[in-house]
């Protein structure tokens, strides 16, 4: 079967219906996603903190974008796999364009997603017209984290409403494909889905949008940090994980591990040639 592609999306957004959306960054979260029956994979520049341990999303290059979007899309088979413009990738429309073929040509993506509202159309249709499909990405932006001090609900004043309806609209007549908006009122990001002809995609930001994207490890509990709260966990693997390597570890420790059944045994052959070797 063909991987997914924007299409896709469109398509559920026309119909009325609703998509998922991870983030994934090797071969096990990716085949996790793929096997649950996620269509559509989101290679986040989240995959700083959750995978490579940094502070901020603002750590990771491109370099590193490029090499974890290949193993996703090695890992899969029918996913679309989405490359997300780290930090400064996209500043004029030749880096863009450049830096996009890296996910495109080089990793094999189907699609790149990058933040901003009215300022990144235009970078967004440059793209678009060399054929690049965009997802664009407004409300909270983590890569404007250094501006911030912690991540901040958007759009929950009258003005920055309208402000953020009119990033949407820029960026639909850009061609982008579809809108992640996060963070903001649901109310509001309602709203704004009900104003475009584009799917958009919440995360935190309610079940008014056409689809819904979280960070894989806030939705498994894979890892020690608190998930915002609009993840909804739906597992614990951590403490999963540390249970079940604590008990290989002891079993290590206590000469229960390996058994006969984890090795290979020698043949009489051996056997007697061993009882020859020196003492
Ligand atoms: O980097 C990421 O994982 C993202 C999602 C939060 C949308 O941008």
């Amino acid at each position: 079967m063909a991987r997914h592609t924007v299409a896709d999306m469109r398509t559920a957004h026309a119909a009325g219906s609703h998509f998922a959306v991870v983030t994934a960054w090797d071969r096990p979260t990716a085949e996790f996603a793929e096997a649950a029956g996620v269509q559509f994979i989101l290679v986040g520049d989240s995959l700083a903190q959750v995978a490579l341990g940094h502070e901020s999303t603002v750590r990771v290059g491109m370099s590193e974008m490029v090499h974890h979007t290949a193993a996703v899309v090695r890992s899969t088979s029918e996913a679309l796999v989405i490359g997300d413009m780290p930090f400064l990738s996209y500043v004029d429309a030749p880096t863009a364009a450049e830096n996009a073929a890296r996910f495109i040509r080089d990793a094999g993506a189907g699609a790149v997603k990058l933040e901003g509202g009215v300022s990144a159309a235009p970078i967004v249709a440059a793209l678009v017209r060399s054929g690049v499909p965009v997802i664009g990405h407004i409300g909270f932006t983590p890569q404007s984290s250094l501006n911030e001090s912690k991540p901040r609900a958007k759009g929950r004043l009258p003005e920055a409403a309208a402000a953020l309806l009119e990033d949407a609209i820029a960026l639909q007549e850009a061609g982008a494909s579809a809108i992640v908006i996060e963070l903001v009122p649901r109310e509001l990001a309602a709203a704004i889905t009900s104003r475009l002809r584009i799917p958009t995609i919440g995360i935190g930001a309610g079940g008014g949008c056409t689809g819904q994207v979280q960070v894989l490890p806030d939705l498994l509990g894979l890892l020690g940090a608190t998930a915002p709260r609009h993840a909804g966990r739906v597992a614990n693997l951590r403490d999963e994980a540390i249970t079940a390597l604590t008990s290989w570890r002891e079993s290590v420790e206590s000469g229960l591990f390996p058994t006969e059944a984890q090795g290979i045994s020698a043949d009489a052959t051996l056997i007697a040639a061993l009882n020859d070797l020196p003492r």
